[in-house]
């Protein structure tokens, strides 16, 4: 592991391979335990999820669903500012016990305005499940009911996560080099 430069920024390693994933075993023995029997769907959101999700759901023994989707936001009128919209959310959230699962909740908006639209389909219940946290960026209250790593507010990349769209493929995560 060493320097990454990607664009005009520089990379260093921050949570090594073996450490991420120790983290994601725990997570699904813990998942295991809270919905033994109880069938759970998750949600897993594109694109920076995908590697967390796919891992996740390797660990996870249970039997459970898991669907994919993206959510995009677009300009709504002036009163409801920006509006998220799920594509791809055909699996029936009625009755079911739902997790979500998400990379990063960095200012916490696109899960704060992304929940009230699932809580609507009336599951079961909603559990949101991330691989990070960034606290002292978080402006919005969401519930975070499981999250493997708690961050400092420095921008990341890696394992799922994309600077400018590159990144995703590597299997470590890494912290920007902030300049002096
Ligand atoms: P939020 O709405 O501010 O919580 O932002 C959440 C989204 O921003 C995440 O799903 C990521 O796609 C992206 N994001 C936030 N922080 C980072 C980061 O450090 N690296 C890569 N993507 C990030
Ligand atoms: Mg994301």
């Amino acid at each position: 592991m060493s320097i990454i430069h990607l664009h005009n920024k520089s990379f260093e390693p921050y949570l090594p391979e073996a450490l991420i994933q120790e983290k994601v075993k725990e997570l699904a023995l813990q998942l295991d335990q809270d919905y033994a029997d109880k069938r759970p769907l998750f949600v897993a959101i594109l694109n920076g999820s995908f590697m967390f999700a796919a891992d996740l759901f390797k660990y996870l023994t249970i039997e459970a669903e898991i669907c994919f989707i993206k959510l995009a936001s677009y300009k709504g009128t002036k009163s409801t500012g920006k509006v998220i919209t799920a594509i791809g959310l055909d699996a029936e959230i009625h009755d079911r016990h739902v997790i979500i699962l998400e990379d990063i909740i960095d200012t916490g908006k696109t899960m704060h305005e992304f929940l009230p639209q699932l809580i609507n389909q009336q599951p079961l219940s909603l559990k949101v499940a991330i691989l990070l946290h960034k606290p002292e960026a978080t402006e919005y209250n969401v519930p975070i009911d499981y999250c493997c790593f708690s961050i400092p507010n420095k921008f990341v990349l890696g394992y799922g996560l994309d600077y400018d769209g590159y990144g995703r493929n590597i299997k470590e995560i890494y912290q920007i080099i902030e300049e002096k």
